[in-house]
């Protein structure tokens, strides 16, 4: 069993896309274990996207994805990360296939309705970042 993360960006939760993400998910036969609807800090952003520090897009991503709330999710299942990958589809919008989350509902890179941790390490780190242990709801305990 895998877990990994995911986020409904801003322009996701202002199309009220959050249920069409969610569900989505859950068709697949997924579980969501942890859960939040947020309003993200420049400096988590800043963490979150790390790796892009560099790019020129860098600050436009931070200043996006601060700028509305986002909802905030953990994601388990068998290869959870390539799973979920596979649903939300390209980064680009413009090239992601028809049936995938994005190529479903975008078109613009900036504005792609969803993130999806990109590796186990990604997923755990990102988890991490954004949920405390306790946050997370542990199913084999379940009657
Ligand atoms: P995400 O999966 O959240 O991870 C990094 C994000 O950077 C990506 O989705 C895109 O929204 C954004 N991104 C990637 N490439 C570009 C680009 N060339 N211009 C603007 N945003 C980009």
């Amino acid at each position: 069993m895998e877990r990994t993360f995911v986020m409904v960006k801003p322009d996701g939760v202002q199309r009220g896309l959050v249920g069409e993400v969610i569900s989505r998910l859950e068709r697949k036969g997924l579980k969501i274990v942890g859960l939040k609807m947020m309003w993200i800090q420049e400096e988590l952003a800043m963490e979150h996207y790390a790796e892009h520090a560099e790019k020129p897009f860098f600050q436009s991503l931070v200043d996006y994805i601060t700028s509305g709330p986002v909802v905030a999710m953990v994601v388990e299942g068998k290869d959870a990360v390539k799973v979920v990958r596979t649903l939300v589809g390209a980064t680009n919008p413009v090239e992601a296939s028809p049936g995938t989350i994005r190529g479903d509902f975008g078109l613009d890179i900036g504005r792609n309705v969803v993130h999806a941790s990109d590796s186990l390490k990604s997923a755990e780190r990102e988890i991490s970042l954004f949920f405390d242990a306790e946050e997370l709801i542990d199913y084999s305990k379940s009657g």
